[in-house]
C-alpha cells in the first residue's frame, strides 16, 4: 500500500453550534473538530445540548467501568438505536438487561457448546469454495461475503446443529443478500430484513429453554433482532477491513497463514494465535465499527486533569482515542506489531476499547475474536489475497464501514503456500 490506509477527515469547527446532536454523531467528518485527535476532551454544543467528546483511557475507566450507574447509556443513544430496535436489551433504562444478557450467552456457558470453531470454519469454507471458483483476477466482494459468512456463522453457532443449519441456509443466505442490497438503508430497514430469521431464532430459543427446563425466555423479539444484527454486522465490517488490510500487507498475511498452518490439533485456543490476534486488534484500532459510545454524565468527571461537569452528554470516541496523537506512535499506520507485546499497565490497556468494557460492554467480544481468527486462518490457508483494481474508503452510518467492492482479489494456494492449488 502506498502510504496510510484511509481515515476520517474531521472538518468541524469549535465551538459546535449545530441543529441537532444526532447529526454530530451521524456525520462526524463534517461535525467533529480535528482537535479531538490531539486532545482528550473537546466540548461542543448542539441544539442547546451540551456534548463533550472524550478520547482518553481515563474516560474509559471513569465512564465505562463505573459500576454505580453514574453514567447510563444516554437517552440520545436510545433514541438513535433504541427507536429503531424498539424496546430491547440495549436500552439504558431497561430493567432486565442483566437477565437478557445472561440468557443470550447461555449457549456459550454450556460445556461443549462453547466450542463454535468447527461451525465457524464450515460457514467460512462455503465462501472460500465460491471464491476459488471465481474467474482468475476478478475482484472478490469481501463486504457482501463477510456479511454472508458472519450471519451464517452466528446462526450455526448459536441456534442449531449442522443438519438444521443446512435446512435454514437458504433463509440465512437470502437475508444476508437482501441486507447487502439494502446497504445504505437505515437501521430500521435492516431490522425488517432480519425479522423472519429473528422470529425463527426466538422460536428455537424458547424450545431450547423449554427442553432444558430453564424457565421463561427473558429475550423478546426486539432483543433477538438486536442480537442477530449486533452479532453479525460489526464482525462483517471488521473482517472486510482485515481482509483488505492483509491484501495490502503480504508480509502480515504470510505470518497469519504460517501461524494457522502450524496450529496444534488440540482444541481451539484464541491465545495460540498471537499474530492473527494482533492483526485483528490493529484492524479494530484503525476501524472500530462502533465509533462512539454515548453516556449521560450524572456527576462531575475528571479526565486528564480537566473537569467535565455533570449534566453533559458524553461521547466517548473510540475512533479518536484509537488514533489520538497523544497516545499512539504513527496512529494512522497499520502496524499490528504494536499488539504483539502485552500492554504494560491498565491505562495502556484501556486505550484500546472497540468492544467497550464494563457492565454494558459487548457480550460477543470473545465469539467475535474466535470468528475472525478462524475466518482469517481458513481463508489464508487456501488463498493468497492481493490488492484489487479499486480502492477502499470509509463510510459512516453509525457503524464505520469499508466502502470498495473491488479492493481485493485472490489466487489459490497449494499447501506449501507457493503454488496454485487448482480447483478454480
Ligand atoms: C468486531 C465485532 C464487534 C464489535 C466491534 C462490537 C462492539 C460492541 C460495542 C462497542 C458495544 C457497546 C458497548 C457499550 O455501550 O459500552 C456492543 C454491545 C453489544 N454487542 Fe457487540 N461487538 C461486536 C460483536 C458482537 C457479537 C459477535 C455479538 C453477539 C454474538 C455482539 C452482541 C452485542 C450485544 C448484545 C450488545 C449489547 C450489550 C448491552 O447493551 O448490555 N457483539 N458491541
Amino acid at each position: 500500500m502506498d502510504g496510510e490506509p484511509p481515515k476520517l477527515e474531521f472538518r468541524g469547527r469549535l465551538p459546535l453550534v449545530l441543529p441537532g446532536a444526532g447529526r454530530v454523531l451521524r456525520d462526524p467528518e463534517a461535525n467533529w473538530p480535528p482537535e479531538i485527535l490531539e486532545r482528550s476532551v473537546v466540548e461542543a454544543r448542539a441544539a442547546g445540548r451540551r456534548l463533550v467528546l472524550l478520547a482518553s483511557p481515563e474516560a474509559v475507566n471513569e465512564v465505562l467501568l463505573n459500576q454505580d450507574g453514574d453514567f447510563p447509556r444516554a437517552r440520545l443513544h436510545d433514541r438513535m438505536l433504541g427507536a429503531s430496535y424498539g424496546d430491547n436489551l440495549v436500552r439504558g433504562d431497561r430493567a432486565d438487561w442483566r437477565r437478557q444478557r445472561r440468557q443470550l450467552l447461555q449457549p456459550f456457558n454450556t460445556p461443549g457448546a462453547a466450542a463454535p470453531e468447527a461451525r465457524i470454519a464450515l460457514a467460512c469454507d462455503r465462501i472460500v469454495d465460491e471464491w476459488l471458483r471465481t474467474e482468475d483476477g476478478a475482484p472478490l466482494d469481501v463486504i457482501r461475503d463477510a456479511r454472508r459468512f458472519t450471519l451464517d456463522s452466528l446462526w450455526r453457532s448459536f441456534f442449531c446443529d449442522e443438519a438444521e443449519a443446512r435446512a435454514v441456509e437458504p433463509l440465512v443466505e437470502a437475508t444476508a443478500q437482501t441486507m447487502d442490497a439494502h446497504e445504505t438503508a437505515p437501521l430500521t430497514g435492516h431490522l425488517e430484513d432480519l425479522r423472519p430469521l429473528a422470529e425463527l431464532a426466538l422460536e428455537r430459543e424458547r424450545a431450547r429453554l423449554d427442553a432444558d427446563g430453564a424457565g421463561v425466555a427473558a429475550v423478546d423479539l426486539n432483543t433477538m433482532l438486536l442480537f442477530l444484527h449486533a452479532g453479525h454486522d460489526n464482525v462483517a465490517a471488521a473482517l472486510a477491513w482485515a481482509l483488505w488490510l492483509l491484501a495490502e500487507h503480504p508480509d502480515w498475511q504470510a505470518r497469519v497463514r504460517d501461524e494457522w498452518r502450524g496450529r496444534s490439533g488440540a482444541g481451539f485456543d484464541a491465545g495460540a494465535f498471537p499474530v492473527a490476534g494482533a492483526v485483528i486488534s490493529e484492524t479494530l484500532r484503525l476501524y472500530p465499527p462502533i465509533m462512539h459510545l454515548i453516556r449521560e454524565a450524572n456527576r462531575d468527571l475528571e479526565v486528564e486533569g480537566e473537569t467535565v461537569p455533570g449534566g453533559f452528554t458524553t461521547v466517548l470516541s473510540l475512533y479518536a482515542m484509537h488514533r489520538n496523537r497523544q497516545w499512539w506512535d504513527m496512529p494512522d499506520a497499520f502496524r499490528p506489531g504494536r499488539f504483539l507485546t502485552a500492554a504494560p499497565d491498565l491505562r495502556r490497556r484501556l486505550l484500546w476499547a472497540p468492544f467497550g468494557t464494563g457492565p454494558r460492554g459487548c457480550v460477543g467480544s470473545a465469539f467475535a475474536r474466535t470468528e475472525m481468527i478462524v475466518a482469517l486462518g481458513t481463508i489464508l490457508d487456501r488463498l493468497e489475497l492481493t490488492p484489487g483494481p479499486g480502492g477502499m474508503a470509509c463510510r459512516v452510518d453509525f457503524v464505520l464501514r469499508p466502502e470498495g467492492r473491488q479492493a481485493v482479489t485472490a489466487r489459490p494456494l497449494g499447501r506449501d503456500g507457493t503454488g496454485a492449488a487448482g480447483g478454480r
